[in-house]
């Protein structure tokens, strides 16, 4: 689906995350969303807070997972996820702090490959996930899941690709300081949820959209495996859509 700018797509998926939530309330329910970080949602983050704030829209009944953590992250620096999730939304909304599940990136290297099998667990045990949100980055990965990612993948940890690192470069203070690790849901874990939005903005993202949408279903390229997906929508601005 194409808009004519990221704004309004925002708020759509905002707007698709809201009626989500409330659905489950009424069922008495939670609702179980998958959260992804970078420039891409934060304005739908911003769009949700709005709702709380001013619509009363609550998160009560809000369980989160995020894609993935960079690793090693102290939990309390800057580029960390949860600093990002805590500034756009958890701070903001009303959701209970024990429903709120983002990837470690404090774990020992030796207890990394038990946390990520718990991860799946506690996915499977709130029932799935009912909307994983993605973002999309150059190099074609969704999560941090890098060319050569295999399509039934589980949370694990992952080296990261050399673009991504460069792409990170400014967050850090140079690329050196990139993390050469993150841990990540799989492709596996993504098809699980019951639905799917990935998102794009501007021209950067032009050339990987066209690769994800029109391209050969590939390992190089880990967001061609959505094609394989009944339950996948492109929410796309038009500058992002501009190759299709
Ligand atoms: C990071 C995240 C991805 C995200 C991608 C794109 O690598 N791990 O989940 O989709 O960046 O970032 P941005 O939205 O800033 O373009």
């Amino acid at each position: 689906t194409v808009y004519p700018d990221m704004l309004t797509a925002s708020k759509v998926v905002a707007g698709r995350i809201a009626a989500i939530i409330k659905k489950k309330a009424t069922e008495g329910k939670e609702a179980v969303l998958g959260l992804a970080t970078g420039a891409t949602p934060i304005v739908v983050y911003k769009e949700l807070v709005r709702l709380h704030t001013e619509e009363g829209l609550s998160f009560k009944n809000v369980v989160t997972f995020n894609l993935d953590e960079y690793y090693p992250m102290a939990a309390t620096a800057a580029q960390s996820y949860k600093v990002f999730m805590n500034k756009h939304l958890f701070s903001h909304v009303d959701i209970e702090p024990q429903n709120i599940n983002i990837p470690d990136g404090e774990l020992a290297q030796e207890d990394v490959a038990a946390f990520c099998l718990e991860y799946e667990r506690k996915i499977s045990e709130y029932g799935g996930l009912d909307l994983q949100i993605l973002g999309i980055g150059r190099t074609g990965h969704i999560g941090f899941n890098e060319p050569g990612s295999a399509p039934n993948s589980g949370t694990r940890l992952v080296s990261l690709d050399e673009l991504t690192r460069h792409d990170a470069a400014h967050d850090f203070g140079g690329k050196a300081n990139v993390p050469a690790k993150a841990i990540t849901m799989g492709i596996g874990t993504i098809f699980k949820a019951r639905e799917i939005i990935l998102m794009a903005w501007n021209e950067k993202k032009a050339g990987i959209v066209k690769k994800a949408v029109e391209g050969e279903v590939s390992a190089e390229i880990p967001a061609t495996y959505l094609q394989l997906s009944e339950n996948v929508e492109f929410v796309l601005d038009t500058d992002a859509a501009s190759l299709l």
